[in-house]
């Protein structure tokens, strides 16, 4: 059985017929079709899925739909200013720390989230800030300098 939910992902209101099962990060996607959140494992060990729930990321795959209702989502898709790159984006780009891309989104929003809360993180917080979100290609090394310049240009 469907219920009517409303969920407010990157500022606006979303009103969407879900079944209660379905998970945050299925709704996202799929009925709202927002798919810069990816699924990789499913089972909460990657945080591809990363979304941020009133400001704090979440495994989305692992979030029912109808929990996130009255509450904030961001996905990527709300990040940037119109044309204009948030500077963790930018910072990412320049950087290198983008190969394939798939764990980008959740890393961005795991950075952005710790940059919110501590400004001013050493190296060692935003490893530990990342370290759910799990990356194939990089190395991590120039993902940790492309948020840890952005930290100490603010
Ligand atoms: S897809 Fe959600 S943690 Fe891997
Ligand atoms: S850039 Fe490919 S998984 Fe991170």
């Amino acid at each position: 059985m469907k219920q009517l939910i409303q969920l407010t992902v990157n500022g606006e209101l979303h009103e969407v017929r879900v079944e209660p099962w379905k998970t945050l990060l299925e709704v996202i996607r799929d009925d709202i079709g927002l798919t810069s959140p990816k699924e990789a494992c499913s089972t909460g060990e990657c945080s591809a899925c990363t979304v941020l729930l009133n400001g704090k990321p979440v495994n989305s795959c692992l979030v029912l739909a109808v929990e996130a209702q009255s509450k904030d989502i961001l996905t990527i898709e709300g990040l940037s200013q119109g044309s204009k790159l948030h500077p963790l984006q930018d910072a990412f780009i320049r950087h290198g720390a983008i190969q394939c891309g798939f764990c980008t989104p959740g890393m961005l929003l795991s950075a952005k989230a710790l940059l919110d809360e501590n400004p001013q993180p050493t190296e060692e917080e935003i490893r530990e800030a990342i370290s759910g979100n799990l990356c194939r290609c990089t190395g991590y090394n120039k993902i940790v300098e492309a948020i840890l310049e952005v930290a100490q240009s603010q």
